[in-house]
């Protein structure tokens, strides 16, 4: 394989474990931005946004993404945000094939809402900000160079659309 896979998508579109299986259907290396991201900051995402804010995760998790981009024949599983700087997905798509896991806000809310970890979701009305992010969001995900139905608890159905396409 070539080209690598890169998946991106909103927090709770399956990403991580689809991320999995193709490595290991493939049996190719999985990259994980996040935990890059973690190993650069030597903390956990939640403490970068606590000690540090957003912006400053925004500019790791660039540096992150643009040195990823340099591999071939990897799995890249991308941040939820990864699309919100143009010059990610840009990066990602010099040697990847970049893939959209679409799900519904309701969908998403659904599998993340016990999960304690993610900071962007630590508001009082996590429906509402999803539903808002997701808004803002689409449009730049829909620039990924294949929409893949992530709506399904199943993660056999991406899986297999995504081998179709590669
Ligand atoms: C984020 C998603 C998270 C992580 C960070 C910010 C986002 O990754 O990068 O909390 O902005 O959507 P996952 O999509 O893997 O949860």
């Amino acid at each position: 394989m070539e080209k690598n896979i890169v998946l991106v998508g909103f927090m709770g579109s399956g990403k991580s474990m689809i991320a999995r299986r193709l490595a290991k259907q493939l049996k190719v290396q999985l990259v994980l931005t996040d935990a890059l991201i973690e190993a650069k900051a030597a903390k956990s995402i939640d403490a970068i946004f606590t000690d540090h804010g957003e912006p400053y995760f925004r500019d790791l998790e660039a540096q992150v993404i643009k040195e990823v981009s340099l591999r071939r024949g990897v799995i890249i599983d991308c941040g939820g945000g990864a699309v919100l700087r143009k010059e990610n997905l840009q990066h990602l798509k010099t040697n990847g094939i970049v893939f959209f896991l679409q799900a519904a806000p309701e969908v998403i809310y659904q599998r993340i809402k016990n999960e304690k970890h993610r900071p962007l979701l630590k508001v009082p009305d996590p429906l509402g900000s999803i539903r808002q992010m997701y808004q803002q969001r689409l449009p730049l995900y829909n620039q990924a160079d294949h929409v893949i139905d992530a709506n399904d608890a199943s993660i056999e159905g991406p899986v297999v659309e995504i081998l179709k396409r590669i």
